[in-house]
């Protein structure tokens, strides 16, 4: 029997001008690595939305499994707003991200999963410096590392490597791959870049204009890919 963390029936998400996911059926083993992969608004970002209870389907449902609470999920948002100015440090972004908080400052718990999340995303040495001033790769390790805090055992990435140059791109997988393989933890990725999810991803889901596909990586097919984006 697969053991699954969730499963999508049926789902369909109608907007006012169009219909973006049409009877949707999927489900996602525990510990997979899974891309989504598609053109651009064909609902990958909605479907992230779906699964974090933003947005309502029209019809159908997910349904996380053993239950919705012992799914905890890690969100990397597709856009986020840091100017340069942005006060706060690294590590007090991070630390935004810390659930339940009773307390102005950190408890020792707390502090500890800091400490081991800065040690995991390699920003130990920049974790005072203000996160308006970090790269681009430093601001999405920093992204990846706030979502970290909370511990979840589902990591849904939204094209959190777009910005990135080749070699921080590989980085930041990597990293991720190792987080998917040590801790056993679920990973969505969300990406255009077809090459990085065969490279890091063990299953696809791609969503297209008309419907949808999902497999093993293997047999995702890169020219396939490119002939569906052709059209737009
Ligand atoms: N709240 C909303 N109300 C109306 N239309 C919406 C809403 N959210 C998304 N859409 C539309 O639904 C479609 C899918 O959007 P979505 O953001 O899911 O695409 P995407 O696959 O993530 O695209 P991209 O690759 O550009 O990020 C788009 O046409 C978008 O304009
Ligand atoms: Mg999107």
């Amino acid at each position: 029997m697969k053991n699954l963390i969730l499963e999508a029936q049926n789902l369909r998400v109608d907007f006012s001008e169009k219909t973006v996911l049409n009877d949707l059926n999927f489900d996602l083993e525990k510990g997979s690595f899974l891309s989504i992969v598609g053109e651009n608004g064909v609902g990958k970002t909605t479907f992230i939305k779906v699964l974090l209870d933003e947005i309502k389907p029209s019809s159908g449902k997910v349904n996380f499994l053993p239950d919705r609470k012992q799914v905890k999920i890690g969100y990397v948002p597709q856009f986020r707003n840091i100017d340069d100015e942005y006060p706060l440090s690294i590590k007090d972004f991070i630390a935004l991200n810390f659930n339940e908080r009773k307390l102005p400052w950190l408890s020792i718990k707390e502090r500890k999963t800091l400490n081991h999340v800065l040690k995991q995303t390699k920003l130990e040495k920049i974790k005072n410096e203000p996160l308006g001033k970090a790269s681009g790769g430093e601001k999405q390790r920093v992204y990846l590392a706030q979502a970290l805090v909370m511990q979840p055992n589902l990591l849904i990435l939204d094209e959190s490597t777009a910005s990135l140059d080749p070699a921080s791109k590989e980085d930041l997988l990597n990293l991720i791959k190792e987080l998917n393989r040590e801790e056993n933890l679920t990973i969505i990725f969300v990406t255009h870049d077809i090459q990085l999810a065969k490279n890091y991803a063990d299953k696809y889901l791609f969503l297209k204009s008309d419907g949808y596909e999902q497999g093993q990586i293997s047999k995702l097919k890169e020219q396939e890919f490119w002939e569906d984006d052709a059209h737009v």
